[in-house]
């Protein structure tokens, strides 16, 4: 499904040009009423341009910029979005396992260089058979990302994962596996301290169930939360899932209930909120 603007035009297409299959993007066409809630749409694509080639230049894995004008974003195929993969029945499980691994580790990639997404959903990450790439970085912010806009990313793609595949699904354990044991542990620390805090509050959801709709997000927010406190063990059978829990796992309170420096070894590149 791709988005379309308000003349029904499709917004983003693939073109083949010779061998290479390319994704033409243009600038979305907000209504008066999209533009006031989600911004200029000509500044989250100009966003869009600078990440690509600013990212793909430092060597993390986005998509690669053919082209780019005001108007027009041309993008290297990147395979397809693992939100159309993890729940493909058709692909054999280890293959959905092993694609989900590598976006987490891509997602990874991006936090251990201290570069935050901004909207990381299971659309935005493809992958080719054997590379997973983030693409669609429209909501990106430049500079140095806090662990509080890697910890959003976290929080989205996961919460994405579990709207789609179900809380119990083995392509979740192992995109959170792909993802904690390629990243630096700040942004799931923070996550999970997050998720505890509203822990507390979720039972108060039942009360939202009725509003719930066909996608099942507020259904979805309780597992999330539990899956960032607890992530679920990878089912990996090549032995790399292995002390991963350990290794991130959030560091015991201080005696004044702090958290001990989870921020110690962090890399130069994490800014911290
Ligand atoms: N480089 C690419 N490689 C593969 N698929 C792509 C690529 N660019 C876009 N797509 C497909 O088009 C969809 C929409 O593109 P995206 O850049 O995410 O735009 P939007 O802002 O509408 O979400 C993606 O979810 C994906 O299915
Ligand atoms: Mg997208």
């Amino acid at each position: 499904m791709h988005a379309v603007d308000p003349e029904g035009r499709r917004r983003v297409v693939a073109v083949q040009a010779g061998d290479r299959r390319i994704w033409v993007k243009r600038p979305e066409r907000l209504t008066l009423r999209l533009r006031l809630q989600k911004g200029s749409s000509d500044k989250s694509f100009a966003r869009e341009a600078v990440a690509l080639h600013e990212l793909s230049g430092r060597g993390l894995p986005v998509a690669e910029l053919v082209a780019a004008t005001p108007g027009l974003l041309a993008v290297a195929d990147c395979g397809e979005p693992l939100r159309t993969i993890l729940r493909d029945p058709a692909r054999p499980a280890d293959e959905r396992a092993r694609a989900a691994r590598a976006g987490g580790a891509a997602l990874a990639a991006l936090h251990g260089a201290g570069v935050a997404h901004g909207r990381p959903d299971l659309r935005d990450i493809c992958w080719d058979g054997s590379r997973a790439t983030l693409i669609d970085f429209e909501r990106y912010t430049p500079g140095p990302a806090s662990v509080a806009l890697m910890r959003t990313d976290l929080v989205i793609m996961v919460f994405a994962a579990v709207v789609a595949l179900g809380p119990d699904a083995p392509e979740l354990a192992a995109l959170c596996a792909g993802y904690r044991r390629a990243a630096p542990p700040e942004p799931w620390q923070a996550a999970a301290r997050l998720a505890r805090g509203l822990a507390r509050v979720a039972p108060l959801l039942r009360l939202l169930a009725p509003l719930d709709g066909k996608r099942g997000e507020i259904a979805a927010v309780a597992p999330t939360l539990r899956v960032l406190i607890d992530p679920p063990a990878d089912g990996a059978t090549d032995g790399s899932a292995d002390g991963t829990a350990d290794r991130l796992a959030d560091p015991p309170p201080d005696a004044s209930g702090n958290p001990r420096s989870g921020c110690a070894g962090a890399p130069a590149a994490i800014t911290k909120p």
